[in-house]
């Protein structure tokens, strides 16, 4: 039923894109890859670990290779970190090898689903209200660069959200339509 190679989702941290998209790639028979956990597995530290010795620099490098590598390969649904799209390689490389669901959450939302998380450094601050205000600030032009269809999460549970995306994947994908 899926005309791209790979489903592809975006979107911030807290936005479920690891419990949904572990369930969409149930429900359409494709092998779920984290790109996170990839870079885990691929460099034996964790994502603090990484951030605390090569950088934030240092991991996005990670990120960009491992996503690259990734994308080669199809029939993924791929959940991508919530900054893979500062990259504009990583950009292209998303738009031209998958469909690419943008899952969007409140600030208010974020805060409640991982404001206490230790393994996002990014959150690893005083003010995470006003880090995660700036980060949405500052990427949601580049999310809706390359979505090809979105979906604000706050108000459903993963399974709610994956029921959604399947009625509307199949009405996008009937259609033939690209962009969102
Ligand atoms: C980041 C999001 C994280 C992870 C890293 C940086 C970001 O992934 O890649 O902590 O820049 O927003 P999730 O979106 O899966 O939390």
């Amino acid at each position: 039923m899926n005309p791209a190679t790979n489903l592809i989702l975006i979107g911030p941290m807290g936005a479920g894109k690891s419990s949904i998209g572990k369930r969409l790639a149930e429900r359409f028979g494709l092998r779920f890859v984290d790109v996170d956990q990839a870079i885990v597995e691929r460099t034996g530290a964790t994502i603090p670990v990484l951030f605390e010795h090569v950088g934030e620099a240092g991991f996005r490098q990670r990120e960009r290779e491992l996503l690259a590598e990734i994308l080669q390969d199809e029939g993924q649904l791929v959940s991508t970190g919530g900054g893979a799209v500062i990259d504009p390689d990583n950009r292209r490389l998303i738009r031209e090898r998958g469909f690419v669901v943008w899952l969007q959450v409140s600030v208010d939302s974020q805060l409640k689903r991982v404001g206490r998380d230790r393994n996002r450094p990014l959150l690893q601050t005083e003010n995470r209200e006003q880090v995660l205000r700036e980060l949405s600030a500052a990427r949601e032009p580049l999310y809706r660069e390359v979505a090809d269809l979105s979906l604000e999460t706050d108000d459903l549970s993963p399974t709610e959200a994956t029921c959604a995306l399947v009625g509307r994947l199949a009405v996008q994908w009937q259609r033939g339509e690209r962009a969102a």
